[in-house]
């Protein structure tokens, strides 16, 4: 019998593509460890697992570890949500991210990028993630939340915290997560409760009005709204926005153009969310037995659908593993498909193209330190650290 695959592997950590490979010639659907859920890797299937939320469900089973967060905070959230209480979650803030809105907020991007960079514009070197990938979207996000700047740290640390538990974190590291998670959610609470009180024209205030509408939103919806919108923005654009600046700095020739004509750093953003694919894959659920092409996910399986197997796949996108900002890679699903399509995606582009502006000029004049030290995670890809040194 073959060996399965295992996704916590070091091989598979550093490098999941030649893995994506194997698979999507093996079968559509093949099963994997952790806990042999059902691997989906090509573009088509995993297109057709997405369009049928009624069959491939998001919300998990009682034993699943995202469970965990209804049960803490009393509510659900929409990504773990299938109709009709996703669409009623979604709906609530949906015209909070429309395009027009998150451009309008290139203005302060800007200047955040500004003063990040300004931080540390007098040292020779200094870790990219940790200096502007990680606080650019946290910032932003508990702007738009309407939380203090002072608490941005713990934000992260809180964040941290839930993405450990979503990949599965066991012991100390567990605990320890859990921990943070539920300080998040004892901030949040606070801060729903000073709404309560006081009405305001922020994420949470919005929540906190919904809550009055009969029937609309229970106040365990609203802190695991709040929640998503943290765990959801601040991982993924750092994710994006490390995983740019990895690709870029091993294609100098396209930094050079990027900087020449910044018209295309539209391009550059889209071909950075197909070929980082910085959420690689998410669940599924299967109640009964389910044929994807010739092979049959039995019921109760989970389902692991790879948005960076899927953006790899030769047979929608032609020698997938160049990262080439020429390329027309418009249908990606670096933002997944259909009804959970990224709230957020708006909001990520323009940060991502702001964020650009200030990378292409520092890029252009530094190296980074290869080899790039990736995150543990099978869930989320992005580089844990990146030294950048200026050269002269
Ligand atoms: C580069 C950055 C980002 C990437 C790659 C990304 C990726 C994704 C993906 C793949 C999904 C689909 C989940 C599924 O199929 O189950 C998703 C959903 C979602 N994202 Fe993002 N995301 C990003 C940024 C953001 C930001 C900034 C926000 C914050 C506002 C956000 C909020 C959400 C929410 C709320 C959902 C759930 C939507 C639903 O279930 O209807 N994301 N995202």
């Amino acid at each position: 019998m073959k060996a399965r695959l295992d996704l916590t592997s070091p091989s598979f950590l550093a490098d999941p593509y030649p893995a994506y490979a194997v698979l999507r010639a093996e079968a559509e659907a093949v099963p994997v460890d952790p806990g042999g859920m059902w691997a989906v890797t090509a573009f088509d299937r995993v297109v057709e697992v997405l369009k049928r939320p009624e069959v491939f469900s998001s919300e998990p089973s009682e034993h699943d570890r995202e469970r965990l967060f209804e049960r803490a905070f009393g509510g659900a959230n929409m990504i773990a949500s299938d109709n009709p209480t996703h669409d009623r979650l979604r709906g609530i803030l949906h015209k909070r991210f429309t395009p027009a809105r998150m451009r309008s907020l290139a203005g302060r991007i800007d200047a955040l990028c500004r003063e990040l960079l300004d931080d540390v514009a007098d040292e020779p070197e200094f870790d990219l993630v940790s200096a502007f990938t990680v606080p650019l979207p946290v910032i932003i996000i508990s702007e738009l939340l309407g939380v203090e700047r002072h608490r941005i740290g713990d934000f992260k640390r809180w964040s941290n915290g839930l993405v450990a538990i979503i990949n599965g974190a066991s012991g100390e590291a567990r605990e320890q997560a859990l921990a943070e998670v539920f300080e998040l959610a004892g901030y949040l609470a606070a801060a729903a409760d000073r709404r309560r009180a006081a009405a305001s024209d922020d994420l949470i205030g919005l929540l906190v009005a919904a809550e009055r509408e009969p029937g609309r939103l229970s106040a365990g919806e609203v802190l695991s709204y709040c929640i998503l919108l943290l765990a959801a923005g601040n991982e993924t654009t750092t994710n994006l926005l490390g995983g740019l600046a990895t690709a870029l700095a091993a294609n100098p020739d396209q930094i050079e153009r990027l900087e020449r004509d910044p018209a295309l750093i539209e391009r550059a953003v889209e071909e950075g969310l197909r070929y980082c694919s910085p959420v690689q894959g998410l669940f599924r659920r299967v109640h009964a037995d389910t044929r994807l092409g010739d092979t049959t996910i039995p019921a109760g399986s989970r389902v692991w659908v790879s948005y960076g197997a899927a953006n790899h796949d030769p047979d929608r996108f032609a020698e997938p593993d160049r990262f080439d900002i020429d390329r027309d890679c418009r249908g990606h699903v670096g933002f997944g498909w259909g009804l959970h399509f990224c709230l957020g995606s708006h909001l990520a582009r323009t940060e991502a193209r702001v964020a650009l502006t200030h990378l292409v000029p520092l890029l252009r004049r530094a190296e980074l330190d290869t080899p790039v030290p990736w995150l543990p995670s099978w869930v989320v890809r992005g580089p844990q650290a990146l030294l950048v040194r200026r050269v002269a």
